[in-house]
């Protein structure tokens, strides 16, 4: 690889993943497939609240499928390589991803913001309760449903804590977000395995810009963003992030 990121004692560090990050662990991207189907369903269908209101046994296949799948791979050196960086550098680091399989949690990452949600979390889609740890795994025509709803004799469909297409990001988890950025002294931007198709993730990279920061994109491919980064590195992030930082 080229040359190191320098990082000095008065830069902060915001990485922000996305699903080539977990490529390499065997999961796959989103928009790798020409076709982008699932079951022959587009994906923005299915992980959206009209598709859960239209099939939710359907829903819960999906994404049990993905539980699976995520349970069954291992973080890979890009994972481990940010949780490194965040030994490194303490609470001048600060890892948003775009990943709900939990590999970046796995790995060790603590300064970690799941922006997008966690495939192992659960909450009701009917009653406020927070959401919960799930591992469970529901057959192909179950739906669960709520128990402390059915306490109050009310009825509630359990759901995946998942940022659906067509829902909001959590604002406690933008605003950590923007508070990290504004503090940093300097900032340094990076983002790895993202297309920066999905906004408000891909948007990240000019709000970063409008507090000065060095920007970085490590990419496999071109991305729909790429002309806002200051550099691409193009290549896989197992390879690239643990040879990239030399923190001073
Ligand atoms: N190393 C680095 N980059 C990689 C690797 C790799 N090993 N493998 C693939 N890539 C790149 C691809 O070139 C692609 O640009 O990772 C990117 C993955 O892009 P997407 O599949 O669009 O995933 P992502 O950007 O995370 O999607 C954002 O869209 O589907 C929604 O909510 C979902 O969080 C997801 C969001």
């Amino acid at each position: 690889m080229s040359d190191k990121i320098e990082i000095d004692r008065d830069t902060w560090v915001l990485v922000l993943t996305g699903a080539g990050v977990s490529a390499e662990s065997g999961i796959p991207t989103f928009r790798a497939s020409p076709d982008g189907l699932w079951e022959n369903h587009k994906i923005e269908d299915v992980a959206s609240p009209e598709g859960f209101a239209d099939n939710p046994a359907l829903v819960w296949r999906f994404y049990s499928e993905r539980r699976a799948k995520a349970k069954s791979v291992e973080p890979n050196p890009g994972h481990h390589a940010l949780v490194a960086l965040e030994e490194k550098l303490g609470d001048r680091f600060l890892l948003a991803t775009q990943n709900v399989d939990g590999l970046h949690g796995r790995a060790g990452s603590r300064r970690l913001v799941e922006i997008h949600g966690n495939l192992f979390k659960t909450r009701c889609s009917t009653c406020e309760r927070d959401p919960f740890d799930d591992e469970d795994l529901y057959a192909s025509n179950e739906v669960p449903g709520c128990g402390k709803c059915a306490e109050r004799g009310d009825f509630g469909l359990l759901r995946p804590h998942i940022v659906w297409f067509g829902e909001m990001l959590d604002p406690r988890d933008l605003h950590r977000i923007s508070r990290f950025m504004a503090n940093a002294p300097k900032l340094l931007f990076i983002a790895a395995g993202t297309s920066g198709a999905v906004y408000p993730a891909a948007g990240f990279v000019n709000n970063a810009r409008k507090f000065g920061a060095r920007t970085v994109l490590i990419n496999a491919d071109a991305a729909d963003n790429g002309a806002e980064f200051h550099r691409w590195i193009q290549g896989k992030s197992g390879a690239v992030l643990p040879e990239l930082f030399d923190v001073r």
